[in-house]
């Protein structure tokens, strides 16, 4: 039997996903195992675009099976005792790069009892490579192997057929850091809070960075009080677990560009005092999901070697309810001076947010780009698959395209002058609720901005919903955690660089 690690990293974690295993080779091998088949939807049916597997008498076994080319429809076919699996790509002239990604996803879903098996990348290297790698993935916890291991559980290994040049050798190596960044971040969500609590987690991350090639910095709870971080106190007080502030950075010779990162990192999110309901309170597991996609995304920068300079700030804390917890009608003084009335102890993320901003603007970055399972309200807005994407104008709308373009949905929403008022407080500079049911994700990206210094382009991507998936797996989405926005910030630093 043969498993593989769906990332590279070595790390103190109790359970880790699986994925398939790609090989890169230059031609299909004598022996290709299962023959992976791209086919389409004409308008007389289904058709096979490509020839570059053996396909005689193909289309006619795929007819009769009845198959009809359709996104995401998978078709087994035996021929002379080899299997042949066709996956739909849909009509013909709608194939984007995100349907092959999607198909290839469904396609990696479908291989359970697969060993060996061989696809052509006439549709592209990178989004066949990325939807299987994101698409094969899945995390079994710490459940027991059973009576009877089923051989679902022996990796399926498959060769990707590709040109052998310079260019698709670093597409490929591209897509696999894209992917495996993805699945890790996938790995830190999916792992219980009785694992990942804020001292655990700043020790995966330390090693992480450690096996990236990053700068690493952990501040305990004694350096956040003497240095005012306040929010991060303010929410980590009600928990056994105390919180941390973890800073990573990628610093490469000559980079003339800085961007900050800073993520939500709470372990747990029960909503402290302002006690959430009982049930489904088990997904606030997924409340690192920011803290998580920027760790991802800064260790791709350095194995990818970027030209960019990136410096990354996660605070981390569980918040909880007890004799310690921070009460509502609480006044803080956040890091950089800012005071807040916490009127609900569950709207912590914006203040722990608050003080990670406000630190990572004192270096004067040129682009902060912060995300955060910041709020229910962005379910209600945009459903669970579309980040909120707020900010400053111009980064706003570029961030919100190129999560389109890696195929993690996003959406530009603005912030309103007209709920200024609604942040302001009798006792302190301003409240981290308001007194309304409308607006409360912009309510919150404007609470934010209140941290980012004049000149930063920033961003804010509200992913409260992309980051955990509740529901059934759909193309390269597994259920639980997605891994949602990593792509979008691995593909904007890219760009930056
Ligand atoms: N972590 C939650 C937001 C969330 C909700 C993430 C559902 C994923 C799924 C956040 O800390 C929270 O509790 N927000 C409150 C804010 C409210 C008290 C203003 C919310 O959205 O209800
Ligand atoms: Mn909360
Ligand atoms: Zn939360």
């Amino acid at each position: 039997m043969f498993t593989v690690k769906a990332t590279p990293f070595d790390l103190s974690l109790p359970a880790r996903g699986e994925t398939l295993h790609l090989e890169l080779v230059p031609s299909v091998p004598t022996d290709p195992g299962v023959a992976l088949v791209p086919v389409t939807r004409g308008d007389d049916g289904i058709e096979i675009p490509v020839t570059g597997l053996a396909t005689e008498g193909l289309l006619e076994s795929l007819e009769v099976l009845g198959a009809t080319g359709k996104e995401g429809e998978v078709t087994r076919v035996l021929r002379d005792a080899t299997m042949v699996i066709a996956f739909g790509l849909g009509d013909a002239e709608e194939i984007d790069e995100d349907v092959v990604r999607r198909c290839a996803g469904v396609l990696a879903r479908s291989l359970t009892g697969v060993e060996r098996a061989t696809v052509t990348t006439e549709f592209g290297l990178r989004p066949i490579a990325e939807g299987l790698l994101l698409g094969g993935y899945s995390f079994t916890g710490l459940k027991n192997p059973g009576e009877n291991p089923r051989d679902e559980t022996a990796t399926t290994r498959i060769n990707v057929v590709a040109e052998d040049s310079e260019s698709a050798r670093a597409e490929y190596a591209r897509a696999v850091v894209a992917a495996e960044s993805t699945l890790l971040a996938r790995d830190l969500v999916n792992t219980p809070a009785n694992f990942l609590y804020p001292e655990s987690y700043a020790e995966v991350i330390s090693e992480i960075a450690g096996q990236s090639g990053l700068k690493v910095e952990v501040f305990d709870e004694n350096y956040l009080e003497e240095n005012g971080f306040g929010g991060i106190l303010a929410v980590g007080k009600g928990s056994a677990r105390p919180p941390r502030l973890v800073h990573l950075a990628w610093e490469p010779a000559g980079a003339d560009t800085t961007v900050a990162l800073v993520g939500k990192g709470i372990t747990f999110d029960t909503g402290g005092i302002s006690l959430k309901p009982a049930s489904n309170m088990e997904d606030m597991i997924s409340d690192m999901g920011g803290s998580a996609a920027v760790v991802a995304a800064i260790s791709a920068a350095a194995r990818l070697e970027l030209g960019v300079r990136v410096e990354a700030w996660v605070p981390l804390a569980e918040n909880m309810p007890s004799g310690t917890a921070s009460h509502p009608g609480d006044v803080i003084t956040h890091y950089g001076g800012i005071t807040s009335e916490i009127l609900n102890t569950d709207a912590e993320g914006r203040l722990v947010l608050a003080d990670a901003i406000a630190r990572a603007s004192e270096d004067e970055p040129d682009y902060l780009i912060e995300t955060a399972t910041l709020t229910g309200a962005q379910l209600v807005a945009l459903g669970n698959r579309t980040a909120g994407v707020m900010g400053s104008e111009e980064f706003r709308d570029r961030v919100a395209d190129i999560g389109r373009s890696v195929g993690e949905a996003a959406w530009a929403m603005p912030l309103l002058e007209e709920q200024e008022e609604e942040l302001t407080s009798p006792v302190a500079d301003i409240r981290n609720v308001h007194n309304a049911r409308t607006g409360g994700m912009l309510f919150a990206g404007l609470y934010l901005s209140r941290f980012v210094a004049e000149d930063t382009q920033w961003v804010h991507i509200d992913v409260a919903g992309p980051a955990w998936n509740t529901k059934g797996a759909w193309g390269y989405t597994p259920k639980r955690a997605t891994g949602a926005p990593v792509r979008t910030i691995v593909e904007a630093l890219t760009r930056l660089a």
